[in-house]
């Protein structure tokens, strides 16, 4: 079934993977030589992966906005805040975060993610929700979420994919749950919305997207997603953007990673003297894991909001049924030093011109696993699995035979790299131009689990 699926999604959904051939020398979000304890970024350039915390060198000629307002919190609080605060701040602070007012995405943004890689991805993501509202029994209405959708792309790739189906694509309504409202458009855009007038006349209006005849809307926060209907949830590189804090040992025990404004008024990495509130969530996550694997590290980092939301997602299946699908780059215990800073596609220190850059943290899927499982007993967890299993066994590779059928050689030199960077590892062996521009796979750093209703069983392709 999972063959003829990923060989019959919509032949006339050829448009990106045809037109878009992407510079090959664009990173994607990891770094190929990124690794849990050491940033890819310079020792010099990286507090991160120091083992003392060090002043940061760098001053800018005139704070931004987003820099005036991390001082003031420190003014105000008349000490550092937490590396989790500052994450935050830089990302989503309402004015002027990293993702609020542009678009970060692609050769002439930040970095690149899978979804901007190949229509593939979108498509077996697609193909994984259908086999699964398969499972659930074909229910006649569905709420598809997806959490950080970016430009919109997976969203639009897989509703394009599915198009054939009508009986899935009508029980659909897509939530969209993003914090950007400059996002926000380009996702209107690109699912190609438009607004109507509801069918209860009663004056309201309601946004569909023309791709397939669904109806969309948007959140600030999964929270705010209806609830009391049978849900999907897609997050891909959603986990890895909460803010994480972090932990270094000491003679004493663990003690927190703080951001301080020094007295030359730059930024600075400080230890707190005495244990802060999130301690509490270092504790549960060190409850999980077994003396061995903490007797190893110098270093943790939490995220306490990829607790929260997790729960709040494992709750949710358990009433409503349905399933949860994440897609991240992590690991399946505990994580070190992981947070990094990328802008215009190369490495730069996080404490560099906040805002004007992106952070991320490798994913703690253990974590993950823990969280769903102690917020129901109704949830299953399935995975971690590598991104190339779990797109090999959805059938990419027929999809891409399918596709090459009928194009040009540019076209399927697109399509191959595209093909290497979904599920290749390490440099591309077809690759014949410079070294530096070589292809990188994707398919063994990045991870998927599923999390789902158990009375939909298992999931494919966790069987
Ligand atoms: C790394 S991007 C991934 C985008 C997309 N999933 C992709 O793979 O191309 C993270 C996305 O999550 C959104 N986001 C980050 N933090 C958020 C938050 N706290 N609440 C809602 N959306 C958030 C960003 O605006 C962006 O759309």
């Amino acid at each position: 079934m999972l063959r003829r699926l990923a060989v019959q999604l919509s032949s006339s959904h050829q448009r990106r993977l045809f037109n878009a051939s992407f510079p090959q020398f664009l990173a994607p979000r990891l770094s190929p030589s990124f690794s849990s304890t050491s940033t890819s970024s310079s020792s010099s350039s990286s507090s991160s992966s120091s083992q003392s915390p060090q002043k940061h060198s760098h001053e800018p000629s005139s704070d931004s906005e987003l820099v005036k307002h991390l001082k003031g919190i420190v003014k105000f609080r008349g000490g550092p805040i937490t590396v989790a605060e500052y994450m935050e701040e830089v990302l989503t602070n309402p004015k002027a975060g990293f993702y609020i007012n542009r678009d970060v995405f692609g050769a002439e943004g930040d970095f690149i993610t899978s979804p901007e890689v190949s229509q593939m991805f979108g498509e077996m993501v697609g193909v994984w929700a259908m086999c699964l509202w398969e499972q659930m029994g074909r229910p006649s209405r569905v709420n598809l979420v997806e959490l950080g959708p970016g430009r919109g792309t997976l969203m639009a790739d897989l509703l394009c994919g599915v198009s054939k189906f009508k009986n899935f694509t009508e029980s659909l309504h897509i939530h969209l749950v993003e914090c950007s409202p400059t996002l926000q458009k380009l996702q209107r855009s690109n699912l190609k919305c438009v607004d109507e007038g509801s069918s209860g006349g009663d004056g309201d209006t309601r946004t569909i997207s023309k791709l397939v005849g669904t109806p969309v809307s948007w959140h600030v926060a999964l929270e705010e997603v209806p609830s009391g209907v049978p849900t999907i949830i897609v997050a891909h590189e959603f986990y890895d953007a909460l803010p994480v804090h972090q932990f270094q040992r000491a003679t004493r025990g663990w003690f927190e990673k703080m951001i301080d404004v020094a007295e030359n008024s730059s930024f600075q990495f400080v230890l707190s003297p005495k244990s802060t509130p999130a301690t509490l969530f270092l504790m549960k996550r060190c409850k999980w894991a077994s003396p061995e694997e903490l007797n190893k590290l110098e270093q943790i980092e939490v995220c306490p909001k990829a607790m929260e939301l997790t729960e709040a997602i494992a709750t949710r299946l358990s009433g409503d049924g349905g399933g949860a699908l994440i897609i991240d780059y992590g690991l399946d215990g505990v994580v070190s030093d992981s947070l990094q800073a990328i802008r215009k596609h190369k490495f730069v220190h996080i404490l560099d011109n906040p805002g004007t850059a992106d952070l991320s943290a490798y994913v703690d899927f253990a974590s993950i696993r823990h969280s769903a499982e102690e917020a129901s007993e109704n949830v299953s967890v399935h995975g971690p699995i590598t991104q190339s299993q779990f797109l090999g066994s959805l059938g990419i590779n027929f999809r891409v035979e399918a596709l090459l059928q009928n194009c040009t050689d540019e076209q399927a030199e697109s399509l191959r790299t595209g093909y290497w960077r979904l599920v290749g590892d390490g440099e591309a062996p077809f690759w014949e131009g410079p070294d530096e521009q070589a292809p990188l796979g994707m398919g063994t750093r990045y991870l998927v689990m599923a999390i789902v209703n158990k009375g939909q069983g298992i999931p494919i392709p966790f069987q």
